[in-house]
């Protein structure tokens, strides 16, 4: 099976290269695709150099499946152009709230990646809403979940590139005393918070908490009721949430810790002692979601406060979209 990554010179990108090396994804022969600026760039992966290949004249009908991660514009104009000869598995925002494409999180919905026939496309999920709902799958199905009320610590690398570097340079701008500009965050990033990820909406929330909202509505269940802050912070990869849970029946947090010990894919690391709990510096590079601070919120009933952490670029990203290849490559396609 031969496979291609549009957007291979990117974080993302980047990242699907080392799960496919991590998971052993099997293929033949894979395409590495980036913009005309990219082109012919030598990119060395698993003992082999691979040439960068421009987008616009290539030939999708080469591989079995397309991994998109060069942002929405270009899924937008590109994935159905390559959906028609190959399967596309998208990270950008673009088509995940297309009713005809699915949005899939493997532990979660896999049941929902049949769908995918209808346009040839599979929507990745956002980075922030991916971490979420793992842990919310098996609280839901064992207690019923209510509402969600969610806060995010989102790191620079869910931005971009671009991004990373505008905090690097930052820092060191701060720490020599200089003055500081921004290009790519609307407010200095190094030693801030930025209470604003993507752009505004009418009622004042942001994209990124809307995302949060329909997206685990559109995975998990419409029934569920979940208000979002998303605030970006100075961490380079590695994204935190502090989620507080209302379920409809009674819980406490020992039946919560026993529960989500077993939920796939994350971990719970959860002790009442200085460093018993997870950082974003700690899940970079890490499969596993984290789970910490699992206590009973003491001011409403049958809710309980956690903290969650997971690397952005890996289960909020590549890990998932190659999660999903492997799914596909079992149940759908040979
Ligand atoms: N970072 C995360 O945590 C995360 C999580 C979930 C989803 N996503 C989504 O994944 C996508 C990529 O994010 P990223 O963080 O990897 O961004 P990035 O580091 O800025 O990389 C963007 C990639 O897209 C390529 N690209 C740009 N314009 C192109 C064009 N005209 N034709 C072909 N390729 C083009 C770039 O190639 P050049 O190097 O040649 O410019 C680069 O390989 C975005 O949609 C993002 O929202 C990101």
């Amino acid at each position: 099976m031969n496979i291609a990554i549009v957007g291979a010179t990117g974080n993302v990108g980047g990242k699907l290269l080392e799960v496919i090396n991590r998971l052993k994804f099997k293929f033949s022969e894979l395409y590495l695709i980036a913009s005309d600026k990219s082109v012919g760039k030598k990119i060395h992966f698993q003992n082999k150099e691979y040439t960068v290949v421009g987008l616009t004249d290539f030939d999708f009908s080469k591989v079995k499946i397309a991994f998109f991660s060069a942002g929405s514009a270009i899924a937008e104009k590109w994935a159905p152009i390559a959906a028609k000869k190959t399967i596309v598995i998208d990270n950008s925002k673009h088509f995940r709230m297309d009713k005809d494409i699915p949005l899939v999180v493997p532990e979660v919905n896999p049941e929902a990646l049949k769908l995918y026939k209808n346009k040839n496309i599979i929507s990745n999920a956002n980075c922030s809403t991916i971490q979420l709902v793992l842990t919310l799958k098996p609280l839901h199905d064992q207690f019923k979940i209510k509402r969600v009320i969610v806060s995010t610590y989102q790191s620079v690398s869910g931005a971009g590139n671009a991004q990373m570097n505008e905090l690097e340079e930052q820092s060191k701008k701060v720490l020599d005393k200089q003055k500081v500009s921004s290009k790519n965050f609307t407010k200095q990033i190094a030693f801030n918070v930025i209470p604003h990820i993507d752009s505004f909406m009418e009622d004042r929330y942001t994209k990124e908490e809307w995302k949060m909202t329909v997206e685990t509505k559109k995975i998990l269940d419409p029934n569920i009721s979940l208000s979002a802050t998303c605030v970006r912070v100075p961490v380079f990869v590695g994204h935190a949430e502090s989620i507080n849970i209302e379920f409809d029946s009674k819980v406490d947090s020992e039946k919560i810790r026993k529960c989500l010990e077993k939920a796939s894919g994350c971990k719970v690391v959860d002790e009442v002692k200085d460093g018993g709990y997870i950082t974003p510096v700690e899940s970079s590079g890490d499969f596993f979601t984290y789970i910490s601070r699992i206590r009973d919120d003491n001011t409403q009933k049958n809710s309980i406060n956690m903290w969650v952490v997971s690397d952005n670029l890996l289960k909020g990203a590549a890990l998932n979209a190659v999660q999903i290849a492997n799914v596909l490559v079992k149940k759908y396609i040979n």
